[in-house]
């Protein structure tokens, strides 16, 4: 496909600024089985996290006796966009995204208060358009949240980029696409330590700074959709939700 224009009269394909993220939606406590699980609606992305756990580690000779371990699992549906995922099982992609999505969480549960167990971490996409990794990691903070796990730190998370030559956050399929650089971030709240920085494509060091500072922005609002979503499951709360 030959590039889309990714800008028209100063405003993004979608109508937004640089620094306007898409519509985030979050829903805590969706899943009847899981011990804890949300929902994330972001722009065009629908992503569904469940946690299971602690439970006994199988295979046996996997758990550590000190701690526990997170088994962390991203999919895509077959039906998640119009690339067609047919083949199902893991790829090279779902292997990477899911083993960078459990460093995040390695580092903020408090995985040795759990020793020789193991801690699922599933995660669904159901549809996509850019930023799935982000919408997964927003999607499972929530759920370990409500499935009572003991964390550090909320996790937020959020992409940024250049897209013909402007600086933005919250990149969309095509800006993610045809865009100069991706770069997706994950901090804890209250530390603002990055939990994942990954990058497609060049910036020059202010440039990433300057995305570092807009990330830091937008994790402070996605925070507090997820804290928002948490207290509502707890108190059982109706959350208007239109799909
Ligand atoms: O989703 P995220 O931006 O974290 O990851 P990506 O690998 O940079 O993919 C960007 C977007 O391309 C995804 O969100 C999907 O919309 C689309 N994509 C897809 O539909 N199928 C793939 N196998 C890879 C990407």
């Amino acid at each position: 496909m030959e590039k889309p224009e990714l800008f028209k009269n100063g405003k993004r394909m979608d109508g937004r600024t640089l620094e306007e993220t898409r519509e985030v939606r979050i829903m805590s406590g969706v899943l009847k089985e899981a011990v804890g699980s949300a929902f994330v609606q972001w722009g065009g992305n629908k992503v569904i996290a469940g946690v299971y756990g602690p439970r006994e580690c199988i295979p046996r000779h996997m758990a550590n006796p000190y701690k526990a371990i997170i088994k962390c699992k991203y999919m895509m549906s077959p039906f998640a966009s119009t690339e067609g995922h047919g083949r199902s099982g893991p790829n090279r992609r779902s292997i990477e995204i899911s083993k960078v999505i459990r460093e995040v969480f390695e580092n903020v549960v408090l995985v040795n208060r759990f020793p020789k167990t193991q801690i699922d971490l599933n995660i669904d996409i159901l549809q996509a358009e850019g930023g799935t990794r982000v919408a997964a990691i927003t999607a499972a903070a929530v759920a370990l949240a409500d499935a009572g796990i003991p964390m550090r730190d909320m996790v937020s998370a959020i992409s940024t980029g250049k897209i013909d030559g402007q600086l933005v956050v919250d990149l969309g399929k095509n800006e993610d696409n045809y865009g100069e650089s991706d770069v997706p971030i994950a901090m804890r709240h209250r530390t603002k330590e990055i939990l994942l920085l990954q990058m497609d494509g060049k910036l020059t060091k202010e440039e990433l700074k300057k995305n570092l500072e807009m990330a830091e922005k937008a994790c402070e609002m996605i925070n507090k959709k997820q804290t928002d979503a948490i207290k509502a499951g707890y108190e059982k709360k109706e959350v208007e939700f239109k799909l």
